[in-house]
């Protein structure tokens, strides 16, 4: 009987294990199609706020594009990026809540690389259709990249640095169909915790983005 029980706990166990690897894969992302999209001005006309979102998933195209937008490496030769950051600290990571996992942008790469092999849409906000919407954003900014900053500056120049990103995504956003939502409402300790963030990582923001209900 207590065999039965093992050979059945060890079947589970490496069930479990299998699971855990497939969900955790990193996903190598298409190169971004970088010659499509509306013309500014008309882009600028269409930018606003949603807070209802269809369920559909993004295909990993619209992820890649809609990625090398948000803070994508623009000019190879010097790493630099499609949104400015104080002294190119580059301090902004990307963090990418889907329905499978979160996973971290690795711009360099176009890889999501995973970080935790949950759900955790949910916990990026306090509104009902962040956790249905096919993806939410997380902006964190990692003080350890900002040298030398006061706690003062490291915030300001943080959140004018998430700004530009977010604003990205809006324009891409409005520039391919898509709809989206900066949000400052966010239990911020806890998503933290979720994200097992280290000390010096601040959530500054998150943005929900799909397609329009
Ligand atoms: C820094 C910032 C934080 C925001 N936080 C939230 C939020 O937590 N929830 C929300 O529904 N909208 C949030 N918004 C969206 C604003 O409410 C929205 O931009 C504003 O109402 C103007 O609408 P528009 O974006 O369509 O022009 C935020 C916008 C910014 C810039």
């Amino acid at each position: 009987m207590k065999q039965i029980a093992l050979i059945i706990l060890m079947i589970f166990l490496a069930g479990a294990t299998i699971a855990f690897a497939q969900e955790t894969k990193p996903i190598q992302l298409p190169a971004p199609q970088t010659d499509i999209g509306k013309p500014l001005m008309q882009t600028l006309k269409l930018r606003q706020s949603a807070r209802t979102f269809d369920t559909k998933a993004l295909p990993q195209q619209e992820l890649s594009n809609l990625l090398w937008a948000a803070f994508g490496i623009n000019r190879p030769e010097s790493g630099k990026r499609t949104a400015p950051s104080a002294m190119n600290w580059q301090e902004v990571d990307v963090y990418v809540a889907l329905p499978e996992a979160l996973y971290l942008y690795d711009a360099k790469a176009n890889v999501l690389k995973p970080v935790v092999a949950k759900d955790l849409r949910e916990a990026t906000g306090k509104q009902p259709f962040v956790k249905d919407a096919p993806l939410n954003l997380v902006y964190v900014t990692d003080a350890a990249k900002m040298k030398n900053a006061s706690e003062q500056d490291q915030l300001l120049y943080g959140a004018a640095d998430v700004g530009f990103i977010a604003q990205n995504v809006y324009l891409y956003c409005a520039s391919q169909g898509l709809v989206a939502v900066m949000r400052g409402m966010v239990d911020k300790p806890a998503l933290a915790k979720a994200m097992n963030l280290r000390p010096e990582q601040r959530v500054m923001f998150s943005q929900t983005v799909g397609y329009p209900k």
